[in-house]
């Protein structure tokens, strides 16, 4: 693993596209409120810059969704852990990941939300891998693009390390 990484976003083009988001995201919602679920590890850093950013009122909750056997490679079954400990009933929901890739977990977690009756769902990814997307799992937000790189930082992890940087790096495995 490197002790030098290869700056792919740098903290400012971070902050730029959250703030691009949060303003669009605003723009959708303004008045209702929503509940915001959070995506556990990866998503934690995004959701709270992005809740900061926003100005629409929302509450908070955290579910975990783990889907790689190892540092790079998904697996076949999605692990959920963790209580919708928040009533969705007839409320809007806003699901938050740090980066959508093959689009299973924001799907399988949309259809499990759904389930608890909500009025809308929407996903928000702050990256879109686009190489490998489902053509029906496309968010309903994404910021920044890229192709089938592995990437890490701002809460994406390599093995488990780096989800602290401030910037986002390019791994060469
Ligand atoms: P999907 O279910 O195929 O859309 O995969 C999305 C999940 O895979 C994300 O929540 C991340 O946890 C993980 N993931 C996908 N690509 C990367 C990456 O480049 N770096 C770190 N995690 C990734
Ligand atoms: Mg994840």
């Amino acid at each position: 693993m490197p002790n030098q990484h290869t700056v792919l976003f740098s903290a400012a083009a971070i902050a730029e596209q959250v703030g691009e988001l949060a303003a669009r995201i605003d723009r959708d919602h303004g008045d209702d409120g929503l509940v915001v679920i959070v995506v556990m590890k990866g998503a934690a850093i995004f959701a709270s810059d992005l809740v900061r950013a926003m100005g629409t009122e929302t509450e908070l909750t955290f579910l975990t969704a783990s889907s790689y056997v190892d540092a790079f490679t998904p697996g076949e079954t999605l692990s959920l852990s963790g209580d919708l400990d928040l009533d969705v009933a007839d409320r809007d929901v806003l699901i938050v990941d740090d980066i959508i890739d093959t689009g299973r977990t924001l799907k399988e977690l949309s259809a499990m939300v759904a389930a608890h009756g909500p009025r809308r769902v929407a996903t928000v990814a702050l990256v879109s891998k686009t190489s490998r997307r489902s053509p029906d799992a496309e968010p309903d937000y994404h910021g920044l693009e890229i192709g089938d790189e592995f990437i890490y930082g701002y809460g994406l992890d390599w093995d488990e390390r780096y989800r602290d940087l401030p910037f986002i790096a390019l791994a060469n495995p």
